[in-house]
């Protein structure tokens, strides 16, 4: 976990990534790699919480989904699940017209999220289209979002400073970002029993079923080197972002941060 006796962290770095393009390159790889299995080891490892989580997280922004004409991005989209999600919430809350664009740089993850929104989008007034990007550099006009969300892609931008500051700019003044994450929890017994888990079970079930025992060991190492909340609730602050803040779910493991670009 990021502290204060420890340099800062600036973005992910993957064993053996010595600089922020290996690290990209690996990052992208590495996603392609376990797209197969990423949707069934998601529900797997969480115990279908990652439903919970994703639908308490579109829940959160629900003012701006109802909007008419709400214009929405989900950077790091992978599978899809989060814009999916986002885009029931919009149904629900009545909006017909929400666009809802899902973004990733992985293609075989975003293959298989314009497989699932293919039937979604058939039955729905809500746009969804997908599109192959980076995230530290998007393909739009200044201003162009009412909301950007990510679902735990932020933690493994090579560049968390300039990942920020590329939503600040895509965001229209009060426009509002949401980004849910991974959280080491710090009750005791909680604590202790959730390293366990995610250091010795998610690594060794997590490379069984993908094939990929790597992708699965980055994924504790990722969250225990990650920014604690109080410190990506402070990087958020300096870029620009007003009205600050976090709610930590499950014991403390997920964090869903959030933030509005006021000018
Ligand atoms: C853990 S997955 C999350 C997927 C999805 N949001 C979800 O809710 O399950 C992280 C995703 O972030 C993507 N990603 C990481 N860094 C990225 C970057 N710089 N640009 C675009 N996508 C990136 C990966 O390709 C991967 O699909």
């Amino acid at each position: 976990m990021g502290s204060a006796t420890q340099a800062p962290v600036t973005g992910t770095r993957p064993e053996g990534a010595a600089n922020e393009h290996e690290a990209r390159q690996y990052v992208r790889r590495m996603f392609g790699d376990i797209a197969a299995r990423y949707d069934l080891l998601n529900h797997l490892l969480s115990g279908n919480l990652d439903r919970l989580w994703r639908r308490g997280a579109a829940a959160a922004f629900d003012h701006i989904l109802r909007l008419p004409s709400a214009r929405v991005l989900d950077v790091c989209c992978g599978t899809g699940d989060l814009t999916l999600a986002l885009k029931r919430r919009a149904t629900h809350s009545c909006s017909a017209g929400a666009r809802i664009i899902g973004s990733d740089f992985a293609h075989p993850m975003l293959a298989r999220a314009a497989e699932k929104g293919r039937a979604a989008i058939a039955s729905s007034a809500n746009q969804i289209s997908w599109l192959e990007a980076d995230a530290l550099n998007l393909p739009f006009a200044p201003g162009t979002f009412d909301l950007i969300t990510m679902g735990w892609g932020f933690r493994n931008l090579t560049n968390y400073e300039s990942g920020l500051r590329e939503f600040f700019r895509l965001l229209r003044p009060g426009g509002e970002l949401g980004i849910l994450e991974c959280a080491e929890p710090r009750g005791a017994l909680f604590g202790s029993l959730f390293r366990f888990y995610f250091r010795n079970v998610v690594p060794k079930v997590g490379g069984a079923v993908s094939g990929n025992g790597a992708a699965y060991a980055y994924l504790p190492a990722s969250v225990q080197k990650f920014l604690v909340p109080e410190q990506l609730a402070r990087l958020m602050s300096d870029v620009g972002f007003v009205n600050v803040g976090y709610k930590l779910w499950t014991g403390g493991s997920i964090a869903l941060h959030t933030g509005r670009r006021t000018r």
